[in-house]
């Protein structure tokens, strides 16, 4: 997916990705349809599969087409500010779209749904049910009663709920990549943060679960599986029968001994928490790629310290050192925050500085939001005014796109692995597809074999700051 190769570009909206509704399926196999967008990271997409799984045992099919739809959903972010409008935005469309149609059921899932609840259903009555992202399995009984004109809510958040069993169905898929949760919630306590809040506490997914999941993917053509959680290094399963613990390590393991033609990612790595031992399964393995995210949000030892990260600057560059030594030829890539409370011109110059440092490849960069609830809220003020937030933020987008272009340039020349996964945006002519650091490359199609899913090797003759430019080797 394109979203993850949007660097240079400023995300203050939302993390990842536009909105999307799922495909069609035919629509004379349900009496009843589903309408569904989804907001904020990958979680949220992977959680509104879950949902569409759900759905379908009900008898729900998903449609595209929201005036045919009976039930709309919207899967929402909190992460900052700005998702929140948008997502009220969306809201205001689908009463409009309601008014039409009267009998149709809105509903509000995901992130926002606990700090909202009230207001969007009692005050302004924008929305019929409210469902947190640990309560889909209620949503059969949530939409009957909201269907009877009662107040459907559900956000309590679960010690244990992981949808383990549940089979996810692949919404506006490519049939070549997917998504798949591996623990839910989040146990760290980042000051800026409203996750822990919103998604509750951490825990791990079935080890056996994941693996059939994606053995299943696999089986079903695809080839290049993500295992997503907010700290998947702390991924941590006991397995009862083997009297056993499942590490993030042995399972990133077991998938890729899936098959040798299945490419395993994962994100998002917390830099506190990522292993030798994870590291060198990575080298060990042809098809785990070498890419890794490793979020730093500050250069600054002082602003970490109040960003509650708990490493240095020193402790991340050394992080940084022993990915490169141990995978020397690993993608980098990371989160940034301009203008955290406090944050001098000296911080954001180290900030700068690490990110020259580290030659990330490419970052999802944000100016600081304040959530409420959280600990920054409520310890420091959000003191930055916005003009220098906005300044830092481009001067650290720039710095992000020199280093793209400088990354990029440095491909030239390399032939690297290419997992085809469709036609390039611009052209039917051109494949488009990844190597495994992650990067997005476009070249002529030769003869007019359907390639997608299948592996090629390019060379790299040129590039943007965004993709590499090549021909098949
Ligand atoms: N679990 C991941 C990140 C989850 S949120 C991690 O720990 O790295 C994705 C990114 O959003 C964060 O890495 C951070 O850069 C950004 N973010 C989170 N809260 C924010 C806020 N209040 N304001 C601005 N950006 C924020
Ligand atoms: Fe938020 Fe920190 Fe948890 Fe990431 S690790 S989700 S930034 S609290
Ligand atoms: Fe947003 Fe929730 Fe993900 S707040 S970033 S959708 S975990």
């Amino acid at each position: 997916m394109d979203m993850l190769v949007t660097d240079g570009k400023v995300h203050d909206e939302q993390r990842q990705g536009e909105a999307f509704a799922p495909f069609v399926q035919d629509p004379n196999q349900y009496r009843k349809h589903f309408y569904i967008e989804s907001y904020g990271c990958q979680m949220n997409f992977a959680d509104s599969e879950v949902v569409a799984s759900i759905l379908n045992a009900e008898g729900f099919g998903a449609t595209r087409n929201l005036e045919e739809a009976d039930l709309v959903l919207l899967n929402t972010c909190s992460i900052r500010e700005k998702a929140e409008q948008t997502v009220r935005k969306r809201l205001h469309d689908f009463k409009k779209a309601k008014a039409k149609k009267p009998s149709m059921l809105i509903g509000m899932l995901g992130c926002m749904a606990e700090r909202l609840k009230s207001k969007l259903l009692e005050e302004e009555k924008l929305v019929d049910l409210v469902v947190g992202p640990d309560a889909y399995r209620s949503l059969p009984t949530l939409i009957e009663e909201a269907g009877g004109g009662q107040k459907a809510v559900n956000v309590l958040l679960s010690r244990e709920e992981t949808y383990a069993d549940i089979s996810p169905i692949r919404l506006d898929s490519n049939g070549i990549t997917a998504f798949v949760s591996i623990m839910r919630g989040c146990n760290n306590m980042c000051s800026f943060c409203v996750v822990p809040f919103t998604r509750g506490r951490e825990r791990s997914r079935d080890a056996y679960s994941i693996v059939a999941e994606a053995r299943d993917l696999f089986e079903r053509g695809y080839r290049d599986i993500t295992l997503l959680g907010q700290n998947v290094d702390s991924y941590y399963w006991m397995d009862e029968a083997r009297d056993q613990v499942v590490t993030f390590a042995a399972l990133l393991e077991q998938v890729a001994q899936i098959s040798p033609d299945l490419r395993v990612r994962f994100s998002t790595s917390h830099p506190k928490d990522i292993t030798d031992e994870v590291l060198f399964t990575i080298a060990r393995y042809e098809n785990i790629c070498k890419y890794i995210h490793l979020p730093v949000q500050s250069g600054s030892t002082r602003v970490l310290q109040l960003m509650n990260r708990t490493y240095t600057r020193e402790w991340y560059k050394a992080k940084v050192d022993r990915i490169r030594e141990i995978i020397p030829d690993c993608g980098i890539s990371s989160d940034i925050i301009a203008g955290f409370c406090t944050e001098t011109e000296a911080d954001h110059q180290e900030t700068l500085d690490i990110m020259r440092y580290s030659r990330y490849d490419m970052s999802y960069m944000f100016f600081y939001s304040e959530r409420p609830g959280t600990l920054a809220a409520r310890r420091y003020t959000d003191d930055v005014p916005e003009e220098v937030k906005r300044r830092r933020l481009q001067e650290i987008v720039d710095e992000q796109g020199r280093l793209s272009t400088q990354s990029n340039e440095a491909d030239i020349g390399k032939t690297y692995k290419v997992l085809i996964e469709g036609n390039s945006r611009k052209s039917d002519d051109e494949w488009m597809g990844r190597n495994s650091q992650n990067k997005v490359i476009v070249f002529p199609k030769q003869g007019d074999q359907d390639l997608r899913g299948k592996y090629a090797w390019v060379k790299v003759t040129g590039c943007t700051r965004t993709t590499l430019l090549g021909e098949l080797a």
